[in-house]
């Protein structure tokens, strides 16, 4: 699978409010080739983006995800908390961020993201989801619960497993989740850990570089991708 080498974090970055249509728009616009966003299920199984398992920090609502169901999420804003200028902004189902994506010719990384206890259902679901929207698309979790489950659910799907420093058992963990990629912590990542799986022949992408001059330097040293707020500051050629 080939990766775009800039990856727009959370569908667009810091410019406009995170898991939203309106990030992707502007990725799209900015020239990404490449987007990634979180997954969870809402409280009747219909699978969302948004990053925190509470709707405070980003949207209009309150209280947890899981509890509430997709036709109450609908009437969220996803947008204002960012900035008043992007009230009001959907908070989007994942079916929709796939169809939006296709149609801008965006390959995304769907992350799966579970409420907690929720991890093999999210998994499965998300999943599902994506396997039947058409498009480029790449599965990666923290969660190797979740990420087996998707697996089980679309065994055709790639998946990265994400991790924040490199584990000592990152051959064993991706072996039992059939993970082809490795998503790790720029911050903690060591030139040990790095030249061993780069040395593998594993993909190694990191998130979230924000600096330009950080993307090229790992970049540079064999990082396959890179996840960024910044989309901006690399030219549409460049990504
Ligand atoms: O998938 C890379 C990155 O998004 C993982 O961290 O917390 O931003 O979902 P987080
Ligand atoms: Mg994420």
């Amino acid at each position: 699978m080939i990766y775009p080498k800039i990856i727009a974090h959370r569908c667009g970055g810091a410019l406009t409010p995170e898991n939203t249509l309106a990030g992707l728009r502007l990725a799209a616009r900015l020239g990404c080739r490449g987007v990634e966003f979180d997954a969870m299920l809402a409280a009747d199984g219909v699978p969302v983006l948004i990053h925190d398992e509470t709707l405070d920090r980003t949207t209009s609502g309150r209280g947890r995800v899981a509890d509430m169901d997709s036709a109450s999420l609908a009437g969220v804003d996803a947008g204002g908390r960012h900035h008043p200028a992007f009230a009001v902004e959907p908070l989007p189902t994942l079916d929709g961020a796939l169809h939006l994506c296709a149609e801008l010719g965006l390959w995304a990384n769907v992350e799966i993201k579970p409420s907690a206890g929720q991890e093999v259902e999210t998994g499965r679901i998300v999943a599902r989801h994506v396997a039947a929207a058409s498009g480029a698309w790449l599965l990666s979790s923290f969660s190797m619960s979740a990420l087996s489950a998707a697996a089980e659910e679309a065994q055709q799907l790639p998946r990265a497993l994400l991790v924040g420093a490199i584990p000592e058992d990152w051959r064993q963990q991706m072996a039992e989740t059939g993970a082809f990629a490795l998503h790790s912590s720029a911050r903690a990542l060591t030139a040990e850990a790095l030249r061993a799986v780069r040395d593998a022949g594993v993909p190694l992408a990191c998130y979230t570089v924000n600096r330009r001059s950080d993307g090229e330097r790992l970049l540079a040293e064999g990082v396959r991708a890179i996840f960024t707020d910044r989309p901006d500051l690399w030219l549409p050629g460049e990504m």
